[in-house]
């Protein structure tokens, strides 16, 4: 079971790939969509792979893939491939089940960031290294935020709409992205403790009291998402 990346590394990264990319469209699961010829996933491994902290890739695929997924990527780095869930938390933790206890810092990175640079995860493994028990990175909102209601009273002749209850003060908020960093212990508990559905780790982790801390995000590191992101990252290819 042990796939040994970097001898020196200290981290184990969790690849949550087992999604089905329901608002990239019809295609297949997203992690196994192509970019420039090759799977998301893929690109994605290649770039975790060559982080000097990693020492252990952990990929959760979708549970009819595991074999292809296993056979994909063993020409690009040495992982250990799980069937993932039903929700990301579900992948997450089937992963976070096979990492070695010797190993003491976990990141989680979302396949669907395919283009997400070494150095981002460097940053993130270096911050919990240096005694951050969890670590996001962000980038600062650049849209305007405005919490909206539906208008009252709704008029049967006409499809819903909303109202503008307020504008939040976008200079308190920050984009997430992955890989998130904890130490390992921490993560572990915030699964074990089920707290709820979160659309992160940190979510959890949070809401387990535990402080979570920033470090900057890449934009780099953008989640492939909608079809526009495709061609966004295709683009974003040729500056990486
Ligand atoms: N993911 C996973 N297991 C799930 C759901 C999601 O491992 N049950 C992974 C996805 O493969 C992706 C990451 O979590 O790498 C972020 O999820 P998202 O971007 O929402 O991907 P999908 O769930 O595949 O897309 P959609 O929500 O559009 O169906
Ligand atoms: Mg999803």
């Amino acid at each position: 079971m042990t796939a040994q990346l970097h001898a020196r590394g200290d981290v184990a990264v969790l690849v949550p790939a087992a999604g089905a990319g329901l608002r990239l469209g019809p295609g297949g699961p997203k992690a196994l969509r192509l970019l420039a010829g090759e799977p998301l996933l893929v690109h994605a491994v290649r770039r975790i792979a060559a982080a000097p902290s990693v020492r252990l890739i952990v990929v959760a695929a979708p549970a009819a893939e595991v074999d292809a997924v296993r056979a994909l990527l063993a020409p690009v780095a040495a992982v250990i491939v799980v069937p993932g869930g039903a929700e990301r938390q579900d992948s997450v933790a089937a992963a976070l089940a096979v990492v070695p206890a010797d190993v003491g810092i976990v990141l989680v990175h979302d396949a669907a960031r395919a283009l997400t640079p070494p150095e981002l995860i460097e940053s993130v493994a270096a911050a919990v290294r240096s005694g951050r028990p969890a670590v996001i990175p962000v980038l600062p909102v650049v849209d305007t935020i405005k919490e909206v209601g539906p208008a009252e009273p709704a008029r049967p002749d006409h499809a819903p709409v909303d109202v503008v209850l307020g504008t939040v003060d976008r200079s308190v908020l920050r984009s997430v992205q992955t890989p998130q960093g904890f130490r390992r212990d921490v993560l572990a508990a915030a699964h074990a403790s089920g707290l709820g559905a979160h659309t992160d780790d940190a979510g959890m982790v949070e809401k387990a009291g535990v402080p979570v801390t920033c470090v900057p995000g890449s934009e780099l590191a953008m989640k492939i998402t909608r079809p526009l992101d495709l061609v966004i990252a295709e683009a974003l290819l040729h500056v990486t």
